[in-house]
């Protein structure tokens, strides 16, 4: 690994950490993701274990819960307590709440949600905060439908100045379509600008925002320097594990991942098995340089 990405990994990884009082926080890696115990997320949280649970977010992007016993009130309610939850056109979702998404999979699917990297939602003007996904079932096999988050963070801090620089002048479309390519697409989807280097609305962090699920291109290039820059910075998720963490599901288990400052990839290594979660979405902001 190049010195500027060794550095990039100590900012983060070096700085000792605060401890925490009313949570039990174990990091995933020393980057992204940890799970948080010594919460029971269906009861009423006490004011410290929600002030330290918002940390625990923004330094580590994707919390993990464990053994949840949640109804789907309790699952809103829990959202709802980092902003408004995303509703969905009914037509356009699988069941009948607006703002609960099914994520199903099994012998019949030909496709699950979020098998390639993404980050949910970018295309609208306003892209979500967070997600929160709570998994039911994990296939019978005992094993697969892992999901893995990467860090949009340091995904830009191990590029070179230079290159932080110029992304930094840049704005990308996201295409609400790109996920439908091979299916017609529903009339309305969302196609939004935005600046191609963000700022974290809370840490003030800049991030690499785009991804191979939304964007298609950037403005300020041709087509071809456009898609060859797009394929480097798409690339670096796939080529470089160190920005990645991956979660392996039990029943019961709830994830919160930042959509501002991640992107995750749901591993489809199970069929003909099954997999069932249900999501809610945080409302965000709009992303600013
Ligand atoms: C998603 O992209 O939100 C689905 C993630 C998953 O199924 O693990």
């Amino acid at each position: 690994m190049d010195q500027l990405a060794l550095k990039a990994i100590e900012r983060i990884a070096g700085p000792q950490r605060a401890p925490y009082h009313s949570i039990t926080v174990d990091r995933l890696t020393p980057v992204i993701g940890a799970e948080i115990s010594g919460v029971d997320l269906s009861r009423p949280l006490q004011t410290q274990q929600l002030t330290e649970i918002r940390r625990a977010f923004l330094e580590n992007h994707v919390l993990v819960f464990r053994d949840q016993h949640l109804s789907v009130e309790q699952h809103k309610a829990f959202g709802r307590m980092f902003g408004e939850l995303r509703a969905l056109a009914l037509e356009d979702i699988d069941g009948d709440d607006p703002e609960l998404v099914v994520i199903r999979a099994n012998a019949q699917s030909r496709f699950v949600a979020g098998e390639t990297w993404h980050t949910d939602g970018t295309a609208d003007l306003a892209p979500s905060l967070g997600s929160m996904l709570y998994v039911k079932e994990t296939p019978a096999i005992g094993c697969g439908g892992d999901t893995l988050f990467a860090n949009m963070h340091l995904a830009l801090d191990m590029l070179s100045p230079a290159m932080q620089a110029f992304l930094g002048s840049l704005t990308a479309i996201h295409d609400g379509e790109i996920p439908w390519k091979g299916y017609t697409p529903p009339p309305g989807l969302p196609k939004s600008e935005h600046p191609v280097v963000v700022r974290h609305p809370e840490t003030g962090r800049p991030t690499l925002f785009v991804n191979s699920g939304f964007t298609s291109h950037i403005v300020q290039l041709s087509a071809g320097e456009s898609q060859a820059l797009l394929n480097l910075l798409f690339d670096l998720v796939a080529r470089e594990p160190v920005l990645s963490c991956r979660v392996r599901w039990a029943p019961n288990t709830l994830v919160f991942w930042d959509n501002r400052c991640t992107q995750h990839h749901a591993v489809w290594d199970y069929f003909p098995h099954s997999r069932y979660g249900e999501r809610v979405t945080i409302l965000g902001t709009r992303p600013m340089a």
